[in-house]
C-alpha cells in the first residue's frame, strides 16, 4: 500500500487526477472504474478541467462504476448513473456506450449481475479502480462481512450506511435497502487501486484499512493484499495512523519520477 497524507482533500485530489490522467495518456483505451459518494467530487472536477484546459482525452476509455441502488432509474436524481453523469460524464468526450454502470431497474438481478462481471472481462479487465470508503470501511458497497472473494451481486445495505447516505435523499426512510455492488474479488482483480478518504468521520476506516488486521467486518482492509493500491487522504483522515509521520516521510523522500 502508498499512503499518500496531503494538507487537504483538494490537493489529494488534484495529486489522485494526475494520476488518472497519466493513465489516461500512457493508455488512451483504459478502462476506469468509477466510485460515487462525495469524496471523489473534487477528483472528477479536475478531470474535467484537465479535458477542458489540457485536453485529456476520454474518446477510447471505458467506464465501469462500481454500483447502483436497486429500484431506481437512471434519470432519479439519487441514482449513482445520475450522479456520474452529473459530476462527469456529460462534461468529458467518453462515449456513452462506454459508460457501465449496474442497472438497479433489472428485472432479474442475478442475470445483471452476471452480465455485469461478463462485461468487465470484455473490457479486458479493470486498469484503476477509483474507490471512496463508507465509514465502517465498506467499499462499492461491500459491508462489513461481505465476502472478500464477492462477485457483483445484490446487497442490503446497514442502518448505518442508510444514515450516511440520507443527506442525498433527504430522509433515511428513502433511500433504498438494496444495492447492486462490484464484489470485493471484483475490485482487487483491478490492476490499479487509488482509494480517497477525506475528513476526520473516516479517519477509524484508514487506520483499520491501513493498519489494522485484514477481517471481512473492515472490507477495505483486503487492500493490504493489492499489488498496487494508492490511498489518497487529508490530514484529517490520516489522524489515527499510528505510522503518519513513516508514510509522509515516504512519500517526500521520493524521486520526481516515481510521484506520478
Ligand atoms: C457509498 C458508495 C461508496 C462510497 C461511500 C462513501 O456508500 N457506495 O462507494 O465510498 O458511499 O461516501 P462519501 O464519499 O460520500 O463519504
Amino acid at each position: 500500500m502508498e499512503i499518500i497524507i496531503q494538507p487537504t482533500p483538494e490537493e489529494a485530489s488534484r495529486l489522485a487526477a494526475r494520476l488518472v490522467a497519466h493513465a489516461l495518456r500512457e493508455k488512451p483505451d483504459c478502462v476506469l472504474g468509477m466510485a460515487t459518494g462525495g469524496t471523489p467530487v473534487k477528483l472528477y472536477e479536475e478531470l474535467v478541467r484537465l479535458h477542458v484546459e489540457e485536453d485529456l482525452d476520454f474518446s477510447r476509455a471505458t467506464a465501469f462504476n462500481l454500483d447502483e441502488y436497486v429500484g431506481l432509474p437512471g434519470d432519479h436524481p439519487c441514482s449513482y448513473r445520475y450522479f456520474m453523469e452529473e459530476h462527469l460524464y456529460r462534461h468529458v468526450n467518453i462515449s456513452p456506450e462506454r459508460v457501465h454502470i449496474p442497472n438497479g431497474m433489472a428485472e432479474d438481478i442475478p442475470a445483471e449481475c452476471e452480465m455485469y462481471e461478463a462485461a468487465i472481462r470484455t473490457a479486458g479487465g479493470i486498469d484503476m479502480q477509483i474507490l471512496g470508503i463508507g465509514s465502517d470501511g465498506h467499499i462499492g458497497f461491500n459491508e462489513p462481512t461481505s465476502s472478500l472473494a464477492s462477485r457483483t451481486r445484490i446487497k442490503t445495505l446497514t442502518d448505518k450506511t442508510r444514515r450516511d447516505n440520507a443527506r442525498t435523499f433527504g430522509s433515511v426512510k428513502d433511500v433504498p435497502k438494496h444495492v447492486l455492488t462490484m464484489g470485493v474479488g471484483t475490485i482487487m482483480d483491478s490492476r490499479q487501486v487509488v482509494l480517497l478518504a477525506f475528513g476526520s468521520q473516516k479517519a477509524n476506516a484508514i487506520a483499520r484499512t491501513v493498519e489494522g488486521p485484514i477481517s471481512a467486518m473492515m472490507p477495505a482492509s483486503i487492500l493490504q493484499t493489492h499489488r498496487v493500491a494508492k490511498i489518497f487522504m487529508d490530514e484529517e483522515a490520516a489522524g489515527l495512523l499510528e505510522r503518519k509521520a513513516y508514510y509522509k516521510w515516504v512519500f517526500e523522500g521520493k524521486p520526481d519520477w516515481q510521484k506520478f
